[in-house]
């Protein structure tokens, strides 16, 4: 990896392929992966993690295609820190121009003495072991250390030194069940950023337990993380994985107060999402920050009404630098007249305000009995008045059935 030549810069380490793909629901298949591949490229992603190849074939024709056909992307396979799993992921990697080899190995007490039955001793000489070997095959070398966030921070550190030593160029310290929260983990990464310096990148890696993966990530930043490790739509492990999206455009829109950046192309991250959404079993939940449905939604009438004045009232973001089309304004009972006249003007019609009348008492009629009235049925009703039916009512019942 080169060396950060700005302090500012962070890099996004997507994992959509990888611990994106090990969760319910989500497995791709290789030409799947490809196609992913290629919008992540689009979105302008740092490294593109695409697999575990010592998992399953299927891992490792994903790494390897992936690197045969994008030979320039930074691609990084995933291995545990034996010999085995590194030869593998370097196989997998060998036609790929920049290839990273990702190591790692549990270091929590915890994992240490359930998981693996080892001693610290012995954790530490297999991480710098498959460190020195993976640098046999790589430049690039990145190792985490799993369950770090419930790691004795002093051995941590012991970890952390020991594996820069042994070449690790990338030092990440992954919140493997979601445990930590933001000032604690501020305060950890801080510590490792500061004791490595400008000898390493140190990256964090957020699981969403507690909801607090995208806030952990960005408070790591602030603390001096270099590298964030995400997904499209947070998809991952159990609850997920910090979320892509919400990250970079966090950094973006709230420069002031997190005076980072990223070279992600925003504008292509509904499409990444969409995408995601249409290769795998379920898209992100309606209400889902930046790529939901309801994301840029606004029903009550009270928000409607100051949007249409002015859309800085009630939209922090423009839903076109994250390619969504437009803001959407949902017509239901809260909406008011300024609302409705909007989305009539938007579909063609200017009304007059007795026409305008009309239409409204017919709209109020549907949307009392449903939830969200649809343009079809608005344009029924416009359709209806224009057409001097007897009463607006009525034909509202007739589009509403
Ligand atoms: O959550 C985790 O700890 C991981 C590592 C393998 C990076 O996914
Ligand atoms: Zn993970």
């Amino acid at each position: 990896m080169a060396e950060p030549n700005d302090k500012q810069r962070v890099y996004i380490f997507d994992t959509t392929l990888r611990d994106g793909e090990q969760s319910p629901g989500c497995s791709m298949t290789v030409p799947e992966k490809l196609r992913m591949a290629e919008k992540l490229v689009e979105l302008g992603v740092d490294i593109m993690e695409a697999g575990f190849p010592i998992a399953s074939e299927g891992d490792f024709e994903a790494v390897r295609t992936i690197s045969r056909e994008m030979p320039d992307v930074r691609v990084a396979a995933l291995a545990r820190a034996t010999r085995v799993d590194v030869e593998r992921a370097a196989e997998a990697l060998k036609p790929c121009r920049r290839p990273r080899i990702h190591t790692f190995i549990a270091t929590s007490d915890i994992h240490l003495t359930y998981k693996l039955k080892k001693s610290r001793q012995q954790v530490l000489d297999d991480a710098v072991a498959a460190v020195r070997l993976a640098r046999q095959y790589a430049d690039d070398v990145e190792f985490s250390a799993e369950d770090a966030t419930r790691t004795d921070p002093d051995y941590l550190e012991e970890i952390s030194l020991a594996v820069v030593d042994a070449g690790a160029t990338t030092v990440n310290l992954p919140d493997t069940v979601g445990f930590s929260v933001p000032h604690e983990h501020a305060q950890l990464i801080g510590r490792i950023a500061r004791i490595l310096g400008d000898r390493a990148i140190v990256s964090v890696h957020c699981h969403d337990d507690l909801g607090l993966a995208t806030a952990n990530s960005l408070a790591a930043v602030m603390a001096g993380a270099r590298q964030i490790e995400c997904t499209i739509n947070g998809i991952g492990e159990r609850a997920g994985n910090c979320a892509l999206e919400e990250v970079v455009v966090a950094m973006k829109v709230r420069h002031d107060q997190l005076p980072c950046y990223t070279e992600i192309v925003t504008e292509h991250l509904f499409p990444a999402s969409q995408l995601l959404s249409s290769i795998i079993t379920f898209g992100p939940q309606p209400n889902k920050a930046l790529v939901g449905a309801n994301a840029f939604a606004h029903e009550a009438g009270i928000h409607q009404d100051g949007y249409l004045k002015n859309k800085s009232t009630y939209e922090i973001i423009d839903p076109m630098s994250v390619g969504v089309p437009e803001g959407r304004l949902v017509l239901g009972k809260h909406s008011g007249r300024h609302a409705l006249k909007s989305k009539c003007t938007h579909l063609g019609h200017e009304l007059t305000k007795d026409e305008l009348d009309a239409v409204y008492s017919g709209f109020i009629a549907i949307a009392d009995r449903k939830k969200g009235v649809t343009d079809q049925e608005i344009l029924a009703l416009i359709t209806a008045m224009k057409a001097g039916e007897d009463t607006i009512k009525r034909d509202a019942a007739i589009a509403g059935d």
